[in-house]
């Protein structure tokens, strides 16, 4: 397929606090990892899988291990150790891919629910020319630019999108952009950004509101609930 995936799942998970790393918080029975790399198989695109976990998370290790064992006649599936930031996560994730990819996504686990049809929408994209795509919905609050307690502006909210993952790369593209990118910058938030930051054309299609991320307790509410409805 020449498609390959980078599952980020190496954070701690402070905002939702349960004291262990996010992806292996429970949700309807099966940890957050087990839904998010259910759900990158069901897209069915992937020829390799690499999943950053957790520095010697042995959960996390078995949870990969089991995904492996149900992906028969599916995709490489394999896991390596992540870093400080979620950037230092990915560069260990691309680092793992064999070199012989044209399209690499890299999906946060903590997006457990993403829809197969996201997934497909970012590699059709890619795979039409676009060198970089990324999900994005519109911003249903107004956003204020602030300093210290004074708003300073409002952007136009028609223009804003809010974004998710699976974010998709030309593989080429997305190597030299790391490659030739500093070690760490606290500001880069995602990979779409190194692209914009070279001057790339950063593409947009259709994300999903169950591609949202579990970042705080009442997502993970949102997520059960969710879950709930679409089992009975
Ligand atoms: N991530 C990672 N390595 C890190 C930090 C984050 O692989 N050092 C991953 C997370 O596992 C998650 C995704 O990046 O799937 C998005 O990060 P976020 O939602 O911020 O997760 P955490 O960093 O775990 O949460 P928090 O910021 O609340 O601690
Ligand atoms: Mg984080």
């Amino acid at each position: 397929t020449g498609v390959g995936v980078v599952v980020v799942a190496a954070g701690s998970g402070q905002r939702l606090g349960h004291g262990i790393p996010k992806a292996r918080v429970l949700c309807g029975g099966l940890t957050l990892l087990e839904h998010a790399l259910r759900a990158v198989l069901a897209a069915e695109l992937a020829e390799v899988v690499v999943v950053v976990l957790p520095p010697g998370d042995e959960v996390l290790a078995g949870v990969v291990a089991g995904a492996t064992g149900a992906a028969q006649g599916g995709p490489r599936i394999l896991a390596v150790a992540g870093g400080a930031s979620r950037s230092a996560s990915v560069r260990s994730g691309l680092d793992a891919l064999p070199a012989t990819l044209r399209t690499i996504l890299v999906h946060d686990a903590a997006r457990a629910l993403t829809p197969p049809e996201v997934f497909h929408r970012v590699a059709a994209r890619v795979s039409e020319g676009a060198a970089a795509v990324i999900p994005v919905l519109p911003v249903v609050d107004t956003v204020k630019i602030v300093e210290g307690d004074v708003v300073t502006r409002t952007p136009d909210r028609a223009v804003l999108r809010a974004v998710q993952t699976p974010q998709g790369f030309d593989a080429a593209a997305l190597l030299e952009a790391h490659a030739s990118a500093p070690a760490e910058h606290p500001a880069v938030t995602d990979d779409a950004m190194l692209m914009e930051a070279r001057g790339t054309a950063v593409h947009v299609v259709d994300g999903d509101p169950l591609a949202f991320k579990v970042t705080t307790a009442l997502d993970l509410t949102v997520a059960e609930a969710v879950l709930a409805r679409t089992t009975t």
